[in-house]
């Protein structure tokens, strides 16, 4: 890894140089693997948006090619937005994509591979009727909040369905679009859904879910054996969130569950960086995948020092826990490929007040996966009624706040005595007879460089640690920390620039600064260099 470019990631995405953003029209098609994303070719900073392509057999390894979408029409000529894949009858896979007119307003539009039997779908043709969908008087669209196509879906009355993000006010909506033929769409008279002073939705994502397993399913699958995701980025928080509902075809309407909506409270991919994410159906493994883009925490004036700006997280695999009320999400298996050199940790006992470091791993660029034994909860700390903000609490308890039970978990990227170091980790409270599990990553000590953005991220995950396995897995990768708590129940993804644990100066730890011992059994494995671009 270049001495000089420590925060160049090992087998994370990302181009040789310059700004990357959103994910946009992941597929499959003739056993390729397509990855699109926003680009800029000509700066560190976002501008001058491009379709930048890269293919894969096994999404861990990438090859780059020419941008497959750009400006070359009036209805895109001042910028090719983000957008979704549809795979048409036939397997042909179309584009919808927000182009920038000449007005700058938000217009929707079809790109086409124009040759089929190029498995690379190299190059990518407009058609002339473009903009399919624009904002007039006539139909009350904002033009600058129109943005964004899903994958579109078949109804059971043969006509296609997308939704377009979009905002009335502050409410925002998923603005809902018909056709027969993918090319003349007629706006619904209601949205899909919409909330009140959520603002601007960006990215919206709507697919259905096995109730029964966790195969992934077409996104055009409805019946009683489905529920519903439906996920938006919140322009206003940069954060995402999602619920769990029902689609009711008839109305053509999205119902939420009791309980679940966009909200402080409400559920997330991730609780640290994930914006304006993706999913697609994987129908080669019958799984669907996720996307999403992880931007930097640095400073723009750094940013430009490096050459680049932005990374795309590990894509994952979701589906809907057996409690039917959240996701759960797993990196896909074929990064486990990269794995060499499995450093076992054998079971042992983690004291109250202690860090053991892994050694035989290079801890800049490694997967670690560890479950911790819990036999006792009286010496938990007791939940405060007022701590329920997840995010509050771990910043509030940092790693360094000694509890009952807990903190206990990895330091990460960390130097030789501990200058600097990420620390991802549980705590445990007890609220009368049962018991909260928190999960915190804290980057308030990753770097020297005091310009970061050092926020530390948390959320509650959902699992009874007494009698189920309480796991964390962590892929490390130089400049980034992608975890995941309870076999993946609750994602947080931190963004680090240590100055010291760099390379080969990076180390791996465990620790408990908690009263009460804990077991621990796991591996931690050497990551291998993806061929990535
Ligand atoms: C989300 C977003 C989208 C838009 C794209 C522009 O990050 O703002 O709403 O289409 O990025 O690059």
């Amino acid at each position: 890894h270049p001495v000089n470019e420590p925060y160049r990631t090992g087998y994370h995405f990302q181009p040789p140089k310059n700004w990357i953003n959103d994910p946009n029209g992941p597929l499959i098609y003739k056993g390729i693997y397509h990855f699109f994303y926003q680009y800029n070719p000509l700066d560190v900073v976002w501008g001058n948006i491009v379709w930048a392509h890269s293919t894969s057999t096994d999404l861990v390894n990438w090859t780059p090619h020419d941008a497959a979408i750009y400006p070359s029409q009036p209805s895109d000529i001042n910028g090719c937005w983000s957008g979704s894949a549809t795979i048409l009858p036939g397997g042909k896979p179309v584009m919808l994509y927000t182009g920038i007119d000449p007005q700058n307003r938000q217009v929707q539009n079809l790109a086409y591979p124009k040759n089929l039997s190029d498995p690379f779908l190299r190059e990518w043709a407009k058609i002339p009727q473009n903009p399919l969908m624009a904002p007039s008087q006539a139909n009350q669209i904002n033009a600058s909040s129109f943005r964004d196509p899903t994958t579109a879906w078949l109804g059971p009355d043969k006509k296609w369905r997308v939704i377009i993000g979009g905002k009335t006010n502050q409410t925002g909506e998923a603005i809902l679009y018909r056709s027969k033929d993918f090319l003349n769409w007629v706006k619904a008279k209601q949205p899909l859904h919409s909330a009140e002073k959520t603002g601007m939705w960006e990215c919206p994502d709507f697919f259905p879910v096995s109730i029964h397993s966790q195969n992934g399913l077409d996104t055009s699958k409805i019946g009683p054996d489905v529920k519903h995701v439906f996920k938006v980025s919140l322009d206003n928080t940069r954060r995402e969130y999602y619920t769990i509902g029902t689609y009711n075809i008839d109305k053509d309407i999205y119902i939420p569950d009791k309980g679940s909506v966009e909200s402080d409270s409400g559920l997330r991919y991730d609780y640290g960086k994930f914006y304006a994410s993706k999913t697609f159906f994987d129908s080669s493994k019958n799984r669907r995948i996720l996307w999403g883009w992880i931007n930097e925490s640095s400073t723009v004036e750094d940013d430009i020092k490096k050459g680049w700006s932005g990374l795309q997280a590990i894509p994952r695999t979701l589906w809907l826990d057996k409690s039917g009320k959240q996701l759960v999400q797993w990196p896909v298996v074929e990064i486990e490929k990269l794995r060499e050199k499995e450093v076992k940790l054998p079971s042992s006992v983690l004291k109250g007040g202690s860090v053991h470091e892994v050694l035989g791993v290079t801890a800049a660029q490694a997967d670690v996966e560890i479950t911790f034994g819990i036999s006792d909860l009286k010496k938990a700390e007791v939940l405060d009624p007022s701590w329920t903000n997840p995010q509050l609490l771990c910043s509030r308890k940092g790693a360094s706040v000694k509890g009952g039970l807990g903190p206990f978990g990895l330091l990460v990227l960390a130097s030789k005595g501990l200058k600097e170091y990420t620390s991802v980790f549980y705590r445990i409270f007890k609220d009368h007879n049962k018991h909260v599990v928190l999960l915190c990553s804290d980057q308030s000590r990753s770097s020297l460089n005091k310009d970061n953005d050092k926020t530390t991220y948390g959320a509650f995950v959902n699992v009874d640690p007494l009698h189920e396995k309480l796991s964390l897995r962590s892929l490390i990768d130089h400049s980034i920390v992608e975890s995941f708590g309870g076999e993946g129940k609750a994602c947080i993804t931190a963004r680090v620039y240590p100055t010291l644990a760099i390379n080969g100066d990076a180390h791996l730890y465990a620790f408990n600064y908690g009263t009460e011992d804990v077991k621990i059994t796991g591996s931690a494995w050497s990551l291998k260099t993806a061929k990535i671009n």
